[in-house]
C-alpha cells in the first residue's frame, strides 16, 4: 500500500464549495468538500491535513514577465536537485507572495471538519479567505472544482483528540475558523452516541452573516445534545468574545471542569488563545478559591493532564 505523505501526497479533487457568509459580510470563509477516495487515508477527529499548494496563474505569469523568461524554459530547481520547466517551478516551488526573497513555497495546515464515522470518503475543511495569500486563495478561488488535484497528506493531532471515555464532558471553544475540529467531534459524538455532555462556544463578527454550520448547532442545541453559547463580536458597540461568555457561565464551566470535562480551544493563537487561558485562570480563582499563582498551576496541570487542549495558530 502506498503511503502518502508529504513527499508523496493524495491528489484530491474538491468536491464542493460553497461560500458560508452570507450577504453583508466583511469575511469569506469557504466549506469545502475533499473527494479522498481511493487515498486509504484514516485520520480522526482533531486531526489536520497538510495542503501543497500552487501560486496563481496571475502571479506566475508576472513572475515570468519580471524575469523575462518562457514557462517552457528549463530550470534545475536548487533545492531538490529536480529538471523542471519554468512554468513547473514558479508555479509549485517558490512562494510568489513572498518575492523577491524566492523562498520556498510550503505546506498549510487545516483542521479536519469532519468524521470519517460519517463521512468516510471525504475530508470537509472551513478555509478562511486571506487575500494576498497563497493557499487559502487556491483552495477557496483558483482550484477548479473535481478537476484541480489538491495534493493532500495526513498532519495527525498528538493530543488533540475526543476523550477516550465517551462518558466525559467536552468544552470547545472555538471562534472564527476555531469552530472546524468541532464539528467532526460533534459528528463523530452523534455517531458513537457518546453519552458524555457536550458544550461549544463560538464566535464571529455578525450572527446574521457569520454563523457557521448554524443550521447544524442550533438543531443539536434545542435536542440537548449541546450546550451552545455565542460571542458575535460586531453586533453590538462594546465587543463579545467568547472568554465573555466564558466568564458569565463561570459556575457551570467550573462545574463541568470538576467532573472532569476536557478542555479543547481552536483557532487565533495570538490572542484568543491567551485570552481564553487567562480567563479559565479568573474562573479557577473566583470559583475554586485559589491564589492567583495557584490557579495558574491548576490550569497548567490540566495541560499536563491533556485534559485541556489546544490546536492554535
Ligand atoms: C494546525 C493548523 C491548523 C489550521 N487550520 C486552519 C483551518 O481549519 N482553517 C483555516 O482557514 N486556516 C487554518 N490554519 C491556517 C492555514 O494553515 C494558513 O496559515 C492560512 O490559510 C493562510 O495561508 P495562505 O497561504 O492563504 O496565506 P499566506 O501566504 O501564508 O499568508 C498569510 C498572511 O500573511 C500575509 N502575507 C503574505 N505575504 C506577506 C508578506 N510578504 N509580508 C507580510 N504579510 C504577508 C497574507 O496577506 C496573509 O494575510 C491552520 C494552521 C495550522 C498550523
Ligand atoms: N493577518 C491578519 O491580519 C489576520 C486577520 C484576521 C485573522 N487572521 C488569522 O487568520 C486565521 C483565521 O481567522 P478566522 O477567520 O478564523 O477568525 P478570527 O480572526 O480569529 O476571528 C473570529 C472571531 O474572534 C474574534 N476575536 C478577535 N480577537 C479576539 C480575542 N482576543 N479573543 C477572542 N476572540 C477574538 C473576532 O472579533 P473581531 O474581529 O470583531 O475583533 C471574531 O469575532 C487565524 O489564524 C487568525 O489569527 C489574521
Amino acid at each position: 500500500m502506498t503511503i502518502i505523505d508529504k513527499s508523496n501526497p493524495f491528489p484530491a479533487k474538491i468536491k464542493e464549495r460553497s461560500l458560508l457568509n452570507k450577504a453583508g459580510s466583511t469575511k469569506q470563509t469557504y466549506h469545502l468538500v475533499l473527494d479522498i477516495k481511493g487515498s486509504n487515508l484514516t485520520f480522526k477527529p482533531g486531526d489536520s491535513i497538510g495542503v501543497i499548494p500552487q501560486n496563481a496563474p496571475e502571479r506566475v505569469a508576472d513572475a515570468l514577465r519580471t524575469l523575462n523568461a518562457n514557462p517552457e524554459d528549463p530550470i534545475v530547481d536548487p533545492r531538490s536537485q529536480q529538471s523542471m520547466t519554468m512554468l513547473e517551478y514558479l508555479t509549485h516551488k517558490v512562494n510568489l507572495a513572498r518575492l523577491p526573497a524566492f523562498a520556498p513555497l510550503l505546506p498549510r495546515f487545516y483542521s479536519v471538519a469532519s468524521s470519517p464515522n460519517t463521512h468516510p470518503d471525504e475530508i470537509h475543511l472551513l478555509v478562511a479567505l486571506l487575500q494576498g495569500g497563497v493557499a487559502s486563495p487556491f483552495l477557496c478561488q483558483a482550484a477548479e472544482l473535481e478537476s484541480t488535484p489538491i495534493p493532500i497528506y495526513l498532519q495527525p493531532a498528538h493530543t488533540f483528540f475526543l476523550p477516550q471515555n465517551p462518558e466525559t464532558h467536552i468544552i470547545m471553544i472555538g471562534p472564527g475558523t476555531g469552530i472546524a475540529p468541532f464539528r467532526a467531534f460533534m459528528q463523530d459524538r452523534l455517531h458513537t452516541q457518546s453519552p458524555g455532555k457536550n458544550w461549544l462556544f463560538f464566535g464571529e463578527r455578525n450572527r446574521a452573516s457569520d454563523f457557521f454550520y448554524e443550521d447544524f448547532w442550533t438543531a443539536l442545541a434545542a435536542e440537548n445534545r449541546l450546550r451552545l453559547d455565542l460571542a458575535f463580536s460586531r453586533d453590538q458597540e462594546e465587543k463579545c468574545y467568547v472568554q465573555h461568555q466564558m466568564y458569565q457561565q463561570s459556575k457551570e464551566l467550573w462545574d463541568w471542569i470538576q467532573e472532569g470535562a476536557h478542555i479543547y480551544v481552536c483557532g487565533d493563537k495570538e490572542k484568543m488563545a491567551k485570552d481564553v487561558d487567562a480567563t479559565l485562570q479568573k474562573i479557577a480563582v473566583e470559583q475554586g478559591n485559589l491564589s492567583p499563582e495557584d490557579a495558574r498551576l491548576y490550569v497548567r496541570g490540566l495541560r499536563t493532564q491533556k485534559r485541556y487542549l489546544l490546536d492554535v495558530y
